[in-house]
């Protein structure tokens, strides 16, 4: 378990050595800090928070200022863990420069301490532009939630020959671009094992098989917290959606009944 403050330097200290990186998503003062208390290495605010905190059908509508809000909350609760925060779509797409000033809203107004975006060839030049400016870049290869409409669906990518090869291709560029570590979101694991054998920089699974250098879950999923859907790679943990609706119902029925409040929390 770390207790020291996790940098890009013990990030790639971590890969030479062969020691897994560990990662979950945290949006709240709350979540990170119980994470940062069991010793986790990364916490992501990922613009996941669109699904399991706003109630957005996906990740398109979040806004810088919705990210801010929630980095500024995770950033409180957490001390040894390095903590990235997702750039949300549009802010980086359009030209560098808007990446480097969103990538630099980021860090200035929620304290993280790096960025993720997603994609490869066609983000190259904010990505180099933004590690100029002196801000580590994490990469987003494979499923790319942001390019949903796109894709036309959730499905895995990198299947076919042609756009394994295409991925491959990406995750050496974004490492050239000065990416310190790259997402590999639901790629077969045979691809996710070659793109970690052939970059230096750690690759963090999500869907990706066991050979990554690292994994990331949202919580909510693997916390059986957000019951609309239940990805096949991520593993429940707990229940505790279930576990919340028992408590909400108990208190509900012991107001109702007059149980709550006894005596006992009562002067
Ligand atoms: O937004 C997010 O939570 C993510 C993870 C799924 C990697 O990008």
């Amino acid at each position: 378990m770390s207790t020291k403050k996790i940098t890009v330097n013990t990030l790639m200290d971590m890969k030479n050595k062969g020691e897994k990186i560990t990662m979950l998503t945290a949006y709240d003062f709350q979540m990170a800090s119980l994470l940062d208390q069991c010793g986790i290495d990364m916490i992501l605010v990922g613009d996941s928070l669109g699904n399991v905190m706003l109630g957005y059908e996906n990740t398109i509508p979040v806004t810088m200022n919705e990210m801010i809000h929630h980095c500024k909350a995770v950033t409180r609760g957490a001390k040894n863990a390095m903590i990235v925060g997702d750039m949300p779509f549009m802010s980086y797409q359009i030209n560098a420069e808007q990446a480097v000033e969103n990538a630099g809203r980021l860090l200035k107004e929620s304290d993280v301490e790096a960025v993720k975006l997603e994609g490869g060839e066609e983000v190259l030049e904010a990505i180099h532009k933004i590690v100029q400016a002196g801000i580590p870049v994490m990469g987003h290869l494979g499923l790319t939630p942001q390019s949903i409409n796109k894709f036309g669906g959730y499905g895995v990518r990198g299947e076919a020959e042609e756009e394994a090869q295409a991925m491959l291709s990406d995750a050496k560029k974004l490492e050239e671009a000065g990416a310190f570590s790259v997402v590999l979101e639901k790629v077969p694991a045979k691809l996710a094992k070659s793109i970690t054998d052939a970059i230096n920089i750690p690759t963090i699974g999500i869907g990706a098989g066991v050979n990554c250098d690292g994994q990331v879950l949202v919580t909510h999923d693997m916390l059986g917290l957000f019951e609309k859907f239940r990805p096949k790679f991520s593993k429940r943990y707990a229940e505790l959606a279930k576990e919340m609706k028992r408590c909400y119902s108990q208190y509900i029925k012991e107001v109702k009944e007059k149980e709550f409040p006894s005596q006992e929390h009562s002067f």
